[in-house]
């Protein structure tokens, strides 16, 4: 799989484009597939690899990523079953799309289903990945790609849509987080710079300790730092009293629905 070809010039595309460019001389080469200039509005962040609005490219492509909205897969898939060779692998990230949808696209292709999410970025991500009719050389390349761009799990399809809710989208949730970090801080005092910096390195160390040390449930870690009448168990209690975990709980439920929603209407 040398060359591959991302479809769809979007967020994630990008993303992914950054993740593999950290790659120390990469076996493969990417290219990027876009439907129209829309992407040259995005111009605050150059793209870092080839890009080209000609579907002919996808008859040079050993890989194909699909990287397209649940709501343009079809024509998306019309257009990679007219350029690319029936039998070039395609590995989806499309949220809710059904292998076996791709599947009455692409009869013959060998086929994957992904989840990754925004921090492939920086090589942080997690990638949830189920495979179809592909040859273990074929998953494994697939896996190294992966692996390029952060953590994998191999999963059965179904867990994809639960995974869409909780790591899919997940670096949303901890920038809300972040957010509210960041506000309280300024509104204490702190100036904005200062603010962030606080913020982002305490969400990264607590991630980072709860990391390397698994044995430890959340509620040991957060016993490390609260003691009984200071000042973090006063913030927990207002935390408990709001059914912030909760609320949690539920928004992460309601991502669910709607990858199942848009995996039952892909073209809506
Ligand atoms: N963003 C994330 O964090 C994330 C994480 C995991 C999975 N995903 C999945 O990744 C997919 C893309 O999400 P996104 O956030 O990157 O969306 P996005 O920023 O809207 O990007 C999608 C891009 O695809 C382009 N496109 C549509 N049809 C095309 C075609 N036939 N050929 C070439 N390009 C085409 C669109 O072009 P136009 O600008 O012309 O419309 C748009 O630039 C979604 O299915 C989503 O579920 C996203």
């Amino acid at each position: 799989m040398e060359r591959i070809v991302v479809m769809g010039a979007g967020n994630l595309a990008h993303a992914l484009v950054q993740g593999w460019q950290r790659v120390p001389n990469p076996p493969w080469s990417v290219a990027v597939l876009a439907r129209s200039d829309s992407y040259l509005d995005k111009g605050w962040r150059p793209w870092p690899a080839p890009i080209s609005t000609d579907p002919a490219i996808l008859s040079e492509s050993d890989l194909v990523v699909l990287a397209v909205k649940p709501k343009d897969v079809n024509a998306a898939l019309q257009t990679v079953s007219q350029e690319a060779g029936p039998a070039v692998p395609v590995l989806s990230m499309v949220a809710g799309l059904a292998l076996a949808t791709l599947r009455r696209h692409l009869p013959h292709a060998p086929l994957a289903r992904a989840m990754p999410n925004i921090c492939s970025a920086v090589g942080e991500g997690v990638t949830a990945v189920a495979f179809d009719r592909m040859a273990s050389s074929e998953r494994a390349e697939i896996r190294r790609l992966l692996e390029a761009l952060g953590d994998v799990v191999e999963v059965e399809e179904a867990l994809l849509d639960p995974i869409t809710a909780l790591s899919g989208s997940g670096p949303a949730y901890a920038y809300v987080l972040l957010e509210a970090l960041i506000e309280a801080g300024e509104r204490l005092g702190l100036d904005p710079v200062l603010a962030r910096r606080l913020s982002v390195q305490t969400l990264r160390g607590a991630a980072a300790l709860a990391q390397a040390e698994p044995q430890l449930s959340p509620a040991d870690l957060i016993r490390l730092i609260a003691s009984p009448g200071g000042t973090t168990e006063a913030a927990l209690d207002r935390l408990a009293d709001e059914g912030v975990k909760r609320a949690v709980c539920e928004a992460i439920f309601q991502a669910r629905l709607q990858a199942q929603r848009l995996g039952s209407h892909p073209s809506a």
